[in-house]
Protein backbone atom coordinates (compact mmCIF):
# COMPACT_ATOMS: atom_id res chain seq x y z
CA UNK A 1 0.00 0.00 0.00
CA UNK A 2 1.94 3.37 -1.16
CA UNK A 3 2.56 5.34 2.18
CA UNK A 4 0.32 8.51 0.43
CA UNK A 5 -2.95 6.70 0.54
CA UNK A 6 -4.54 6.46 4.16
CA UNK A 7 -7.01 4.16 4.28
CA UNK A 8 -9.91 4.24 6.72
CA UNK A 9 -9.71 1.11 8.19
CA UNK A 10 -6.72 -1.56 9.08
CA UNK A 11 -6.13 -4.62 10.45
CA UNK A 12 -3.15 -5.70 12.62
CA UNK A 13 -1.47 -8.50 14.34
CA UNK A 14 0.11 -8.13 17.41
CA UNK A 15 2.43 -10.85 18.37
CA UNK A 16 3.31 -11.44 22.14
CA UNK A 17 6.71 -11.82 23.26
CA UNK A 18 8.77 -14.00 26.02
CA UNK A 19 12.18 -12.74 27.50
CA UNK A 20 14.61 -15.02 26.96
CA UNK A 21 17.09 -13.34 29.59
CA UNK A 22 15.50 -11.18 32.38
CA UNK A 23 17.71 -9.33 34.84
CA UNK A 24 16.88 -7.07 37.80
CA UNK A 25 20.15 -4.88 38.14
CA UNK A 26 19.18 -2.74 40.91
CA UNK A 27 16.37 -0.15 41.80
CA UNK A 28 16.21 2.58 40.37
CA UNK A 29 15.74 6.40 42.59
CA UNK A 30 12.14 6.57 40.86
CA UNK A 31 10.74 3.04 42.24
CA UNK A 32 11.27 1.28 39.15
CA UNK A 33 14.25 -1.34 38.68
CA UNK A 34 17.12 -1.30 36.47
CA UNK A 35 17.16 -4.18 33.79
CA UNK A 36 18.53 -6.00 31.61
CA UNK A 37 16.74 -8.21 29.29
CA UNK A 38 16.42 -10.14 26.34
CA UNK A 39 12.78 -9.51 24.31
CA UNK A 40 11.73 -12.37 21.24
CA UNK A 41 8.55 -11.68 19.44
CA UNK A 42 6.68 -15.47 19.03
CA UNK A 43 3.63 -16.13 16.44
CA UNK A 44 0.98 -15.93 19.38
CA UNK A 45 -0.91 -12.91 18.48
CA UNK A 46 -3.67 -10.58 19.11
CA UNK A 47 -5.85 -9.12 16.19
CA UNK A 48 -7.25 -5.71 16.12
CA UNK A 49 -9.33 -3.81 13.60
CA UNK A 50 -8.76 0.04 13.47
CA UNK A 51 -11.53 1.86 11.99
CA UNK A 52 -11.38 5.83 11.50
CA UNK A 53 -14.30 7.06 13.60
CA UNK A 54 -15.43 10.76 15.16
CA UNK A 55 -14.73 9.35 18.96
CA UNK A 56 -12.49 6.99 20.85
CA UNK A 57 -14.27 3.66 21.21
CA UNK A 58 -14.08 -0.06 21.53
CA UNK A 59 -15.32 -3.68 21.81
CA UNK A 60 -12.82 -6.52 22.54
CA UNK A 61 -13.70 -10.23 22.39
CA UNK A 62 -12.00 -10.70 25.86
CA UNK A 63 -14.55 -10.78 29.31
CA UNK A 64 -11.18 -9.86 31.29
CA UNK A 65 -10.39 -6.56 29.98
CA UNK A 66 -12.34 -3.32 30.62
CA UNK A 67 -13.57 -1.12 27.43
CA UNK A 68 -13.52 2.32 28.79
CA UNK A 69 -10.87 4.71 28.82
CA UNK A 70 -8.27 2.71 31.56
CA UNK A 71 -7.90 0.21 28.28
CA UNK A 72 -4.40 0.25 27.42
CA UNK A 73 -4.34 0.04 23.78
CA UNK A 74 -7.33 2.90 24.11
CA UNK A 75 -5.28 5.00 26.75
CA UNK A 76 -2.41 4.53 23.52
CA UNK A 77 -5.12 6.13 20.97
CA UNK A 78 -6.26 8.73 23.35
CA UNK A 79 -2.01 9.48 23.73
CA UNK A 80 -1.15 9.71 20.35
CA UNK A 81 -4.75 11.80 19.67
CA UNK A 82 -3.57 14.52 22.14
CA UNK A 83 -0.13 14.91 21.22
CA UNK A 84 -0.68 14.90 17.49
CA UNK A 85 -3.39 17.06 18.08
CA UNK A 86 -5.68 15.24 15.87
CA UNK A 87 -9.69 15.80 16.22
CA UNK A 88 -10.54 12.44 14.88
CA UNK A 89 -10.98 9.14 16.93
CA UNK A 90 -11.12 5.82 16.48
CA UNK A 91 -13.66 2.66 16.53
CA UNK A 92 -10.98 -0.38 17.83
CA UNK A 93 -12.00 -3.69 18.10
CA UNK A 94 -9.53 -6.13 19.80
CA UNK A 95 -9.82 -10.03 19.08
CA UNK A 96 -7.70 -11.06 21.99
CA UNK A 97 -5.63 -14.54 22.07
CA UNK A 98 -2.98 -13.26 24.21
CA UNK A 99 -3.98 -13.94 27.52
CA UNK A 100 -4.22 -11.42 29.92
CA UNK A 101 -1.47 -10.09 32.73
CA UNK A 102 0.40 -13.25 31.64
CA UNK A 103 3.83 -11.83 31.03
CA UNK A 104 3.73 -11.96 27.38
CA UNK A 105 3.10 -8.59 26.84
CA UNK A 106 -0.63 -8.50 25.41
CA UNK A 107 -1.30 -5.42 26.57
CA UNK A 108 1.82 -3.65 25.60
CA UNK A 109 2.18 -5.36 21.93
CA UNK A 110 -1.54 -4.10 21.44
CA UNK A 111 -0.89 -0.39 22.14
CA UNK A 112 2.20 -0.41 19.54
CA UNK A 113 -0.31 -1.74 17.56
CA UNK A 114 -2.51 0.87 17.96
CA UNK A 115 0.29 3.52 17.77
CA UNK A 116 1.26 2.09 14.67
CA UNK A 117 -2.08 1.84 13.15
CA UNK A 118 -3.11 5.29 13.74
CA UNK A 119 -0.19 6.87 12.51
CA UNK A 120 -1.54 5.28 9.30
CA UNK A 121 -4.81 5.65 9.52
CA UNK A 122 -4.46 9.34 10.90
CA UNK A 123 -1.70 9.94 8.04
CA UNK A 124 0.94 11.57 10.48
CA UNK A 125 4.04 9.70 9.19
CA UNK A 126 5.58 10.28 12.87
CA UNK A 127 9.60 8.90 12.83
CA UNK A 128 10.33 5.69 15.06
CA UNK A 129 11.76 8.15 18.23
CA UNK A 130 8.61 10.20 18.41
CA UNK A 131 6.28 6.78 18.83
CA UNK A 132 8.46 5.51 20.88
CA UNK A 133 8.32 8.38 23.24
CA UNK A 134 4.60 7.88 23.51
CA UNK A 135 4.93 4.47 23.90
CA UNK A 136 7.33 4.77 26.73
CA UNK A 137 4.49 6.57 28.73
CA UNK A 138 2.34 3.79 28.12
CA UNK A 139 4.44 0.75 29.58
CA UNK A 140 8.21 -0.20 29.61
CA UNK A 141 7.35 -3.03 26.89
CA UNK A 142 5.82 -0.79 24.86
CA UNK A 143 8.71 0.69 22.98
CA UNK A 144 10.17 -2.74 22.38
CA UNK A 145 6.71 -3.81 20.61
CA UNK A 146 7.37 -1.41 17.87
CA UNK A 147 9.94 -3.30 16.74
CA UNK A 148 9.82 -6.68 17.41
CA UNK A 149 12.38 -9.87 16.59
CA UNK A 150 14.99 -10.48 19.11
CA UNK A 151 16.46 -7.31 20.99
CA UNK A 152 17.71 -6.62 24.36
CA UNK A 153 16.42 -3.69 26.65
CA UNK A 154 18.00 -1.55 29.11
CA UNK A 155 16.67 1.26 32.07
CA UNK A 156 13.60 -0.19 32.99
CA UNK A 157 13.15 -1.85 29.71
CA UNK A 158 12.16 0.85 27.30
CA UNK A 159 15.71 1.60 25.86
CA UNK A 160 15.75 -1.61 22.79
CA UNK A 161 18.76 -2.41 20.87
CA UNK A 162 18.32 -5.02 17.97
CA UNK A 163 19.91 -8.10 18.65
CA UNK A 164 20.67 -11.40 16.27
CA UNK A 165 17.85 -13.61 16.42
CA UNK A 166 17.86 -16.79 15.11
CA UNK A 167 15.01 -19.36 14.43
CA UNK A 168 13.27 -21.23 17.78
CA UNK A 169 10.76 -23.36 18.42
CA UNK A 170 8.88 -22.45 22.47
CA UNK A 171 5.94 -24.11 24.18
CA UNK A 172 4.20 -21.19 26.18
CA UNK A 173 2.33 -23.04 29.24
CA UNK A 174 -0.22 -20.80 31.37
CA UNK A 175 -1.90 -21.30 34.35
CA UNK A 176 -5.13 -19.71 33.58
CA UNK A 177 -4.87 -16.83 35.87
CA UNK A 178 -3.33 -13.45 36.05
CA UNK A 179 -0.19 -12.15 38.08
CA UNK A 180 0.27 -8.68 38.64
CA UNK A 181 3.88 -7.27 37.41
CA UNK A 182 3.69 -4.28 39.96
CA UNK A 183 3.41 -6.88 42.59
CA UNK A 184 6.08 -9.39 41.69
CA UNK A 185 8.76 -6.47 41.65
CA UNK A 186 7.76 -5.66 44.42
CA UNK A 187 9.01 -8.79 45.83
CA UNK A 188 12.08 -8.25 44.88
CA UNK A 189 15.19 -8.19 47.00
CA UNK A 190 19.15 -7.05 46.27
CA UNK A 191 19.73 -11.11 46.67
CA UNK A 192 17.71 -11.02 43.45
CA UNK A 193 20.18 -8.76 41.81
CA UNK A 194 22.86 -9.83 38.80
CA UNK A 195 25.02 -8.49 37.16
CA UNK A 196 23.73 -8.12 33.05
CA UNK A 197 26.01 -11.08 32.39
CA UNK A 198 23.51 -13.51 31.52
CA UNK A 199 22.28 -10.92 29.01
CA UNK A 200 25.54 -11.09 27.57
CA UNK A 201 25.66 -14.61 27.54
CA UNK A 202 22.03 -15.08 25.84
CA UNK A 203 22.98 -12.23 22.95
CA UNK A 204 26.10 -14.65 22.42
CA UNK A 205 23.94 -17.79 22.35
CA UNK A 206 21.49 -16.42 20.03
CA UNK A 207 24.41 -15.14 17.76
CA UNK A 208 25.77 -18.81 17.60
CA UNK A 209 22.39 -19.90 16.47
CA UNK A 210 22.64 -23.24 18.59
CA UNK A 211 19.25 -24.01 20.03
CA UNK A 212 20.86 -25.88 22.86
CA UNK A 213 23.22 -23.15 23.90
CA UNK A 214 19.67 -20.37 23.98
CA UNK A 215 18.11 -23.40 26.57
CA UNK A 216 21.21 -23.31 28.70
CA UNK A 217 21.76 -19.54 28.89
CA UNK A 218 17.75 -18.94 30.24
CA UNK A 219 17.85 -16.93 33.38
CA UNK A 220 14.89 -14.65 34.62
CA UNK A 221 15.68 -13.04 38.27
CA UNK A 222 11.85 -12.43 38.55
CA UNK A 223 11.45 -16.44 38.91
CA UNK A 224 11.63 -16.44 42.33
CA UNK A 225 9.61 -13.60 43.47
CA UNK A 226 7.04 -14.89 41.42
CA UNK A 227 7.30 -18.34 42.57
CA UNK A 228 6.15 -17.15 46.08
CA UNK A 229 2.71 -15.82 44.37
CA UNK A 230 2.42 -18.36 42.25
CA UNK A 231 3.17 -22.34 43.07
CA UNK A 232 2.40 -23.77 39.82
CA UNK A 233 5.40 -22.03 38.05
CA UNK A 234 7.74 -24.52 39.49
CA UNK A 235 4.69 -27.70 38.54
CA UNK A 236 4.69 -26.25 34.46
CA UNK A 237 8.64 -26.13 34.24
CA UNK A 238 9.07 -29.43 35.67
CA UNK A 239 6.13 -30.64 32.89
CA UNK A 240 7.61 -29.14 29.97
CA UNK A 241 11.33 -30.85 31.52
CA UNK A 242 9.39 -34.21 31.48
CA UNK A 243 7.83 -33.71 28.47
CA UNK A 244 11.09 -32.99 26.64
CA UNK A 245 11.93 -29.37 26.51
CA UNK A 246 15.70 -28.56 26.17
CA UNK A 247 15.31 -25.75 29.11
CA UNK A 248 12.77 -23.49 31.13
CA UNK A 249 11.76 -20.63 31.88
CA UNK A 250 9.27 -17.98 33.09
CA UNK A 251 8.64 -15.13 30.89
CA UNK A 252 8.50 -11.69 32.05
CA UNK A 253 7.00 -11.32 35.43
CA UNK A 254 4.98 -14.63 34.78
CA UNK A 255 2.87 -16.23 35.35
CA UNK A 256 3.89 -17.76 31.66
CA UNK A 257 6.25 -20.31 31.76
CA UNK A 258 7.82 -21.61 27.95
CA UNK A 259 10.19 -24.76 26.93
CA UNK A 260 12.83 -24.79 24.50
CA UNK A 261 12.37 -27.35 21.99
CA UNK A 262 14.33 -28.94 19.44
CA UNK A 263 12.10 -28.47 16.05
CA UNK A 264 8.73 -26.67 15.63
CA UNK A 265 7.53 -30.45 15.80
CA UNK A 266 8.70 -31.49 19.13
CA UNK A 267 7.06 -28.35 20.34
CA UNK A 268 4.16 -29.62 19.45
CA UNK A 269 4.24 -33.12 20.69
CA UNK A 270 5.57 -31.10 24.03
CA UNK A 271 2.28 -29.05 23.56
CA UNK A 272 0.43 -32.23 23.19
CA UNK A 273 2.00 -34.10 26.41
CA UNK A 274 1.33 -31.22 28.30
CA UNK A 275 -2.70 -30.87 27.21
CA UNK A 276 -4.10 -33.10 29.84
CA UNK A 277 -3.68 -31.27 32.13
CA UNK A 278 -5.63 -27.70 32.83
CA UNK A 279 -3.20 -24.94 31.58
CA UNK A 280 -3.31 -23.39 27.90
CA UNK A 281 -0.58 -24.18 25.86
CA UNK A 282 0.74 -23.22 22.52
CA UNK A 283 3.73 -24.47 19.94
CA UNK A 284 4.87 -20.94 18.75
CA UNK A 285 7.81 -19.95 16.68
CA UNK A 286 9.93 -16.82 16.92
CA UNK A 287 9.03 -13.98 14.75
CA UNK A 288 12.47 -12.36 13.24
CA UNK A 289 10.47 -9.45 11.77
CA UNK A 290 8.06 -6.58 12.92
CA UNK A 291 6.10 -8.02 15.85
CA UNK A 292 3.22 -5.75 14.87
CA UNK A 293 2.16 -6.06 10.96
CA UNK A 294 -1.32 -4.15 9.29
CA UNK A 295 -3.30 -4.33 6.00
CA UNK A 296 -5.77 -2.15 4.44
CA UNK A 297 -9.20 -4.03 4.99
O1 LIG B 1 6.07 -1.15 32.47
P1 LIG B 1 4.83 -1.42 33.19
O2 LIG B 1 3.99 -0.20 33.37
O3 LIG B 1 4.05 -2.56 32.63
O4 LIG B 1 5.28 -1.88 34.65
C1 LIG B 1 4.34 -2.26 35.63
C2 LIG B 1 4.97 -2.18 37.00
O5 LIG B 1 6.09 -3.06 37.10
C3 LIG B 1 5.53 -0.83 37.38
O6 LIG B 1 4.53 -0.01 37.94
C4 LIG B 1 6.60 -1.17 38.42
O7 LIG B 1 6.01 -1.42 39.66
C5 LIG B 1 7.13 -2.50 37.89
N1 LIG B 1 8.35 -2.33 37.10
C6 LIG B 1 9.57 -2.10 37.74
N2 LIG B 1 10.70 -1.94 36.99
C7 LIG B 1 10.65 -1.99 35.64
C8 LIG B 1 9.44 -2.23 34.97
C9 LIG B 1 8.30 -2.40 35.73
O8 LIG B 1 9.64 -2.04 38.97
N3 LIG B 1 11.77 -1.84 34.94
Amino acid sequence: MPRSRHPRRLTLTAAAKVNLALEILGKRPDGYHELATVFQAVDLADRLVLEDADELTMTTTSGELPIDGSNLALRAAAALREAAKVDRGVRLHLDKRIPVAAGLGGGSTDAAAVLLGLDRLWNLRWPRRRLAEIARTLGMDVPYFLAGGAAVGRGRGEEVTKAAGMPLALVLVNPGRPLDTAAVYGRVTPAMYSGGDMTERMVDALRTRRTTKVASSLYNGLEAAAAAMCPELQRMKAALHAAGALGTLMSGSGPTVFGVARSFEQARQIRARLSRASWSCWAVRSVSGPAVRMRAA
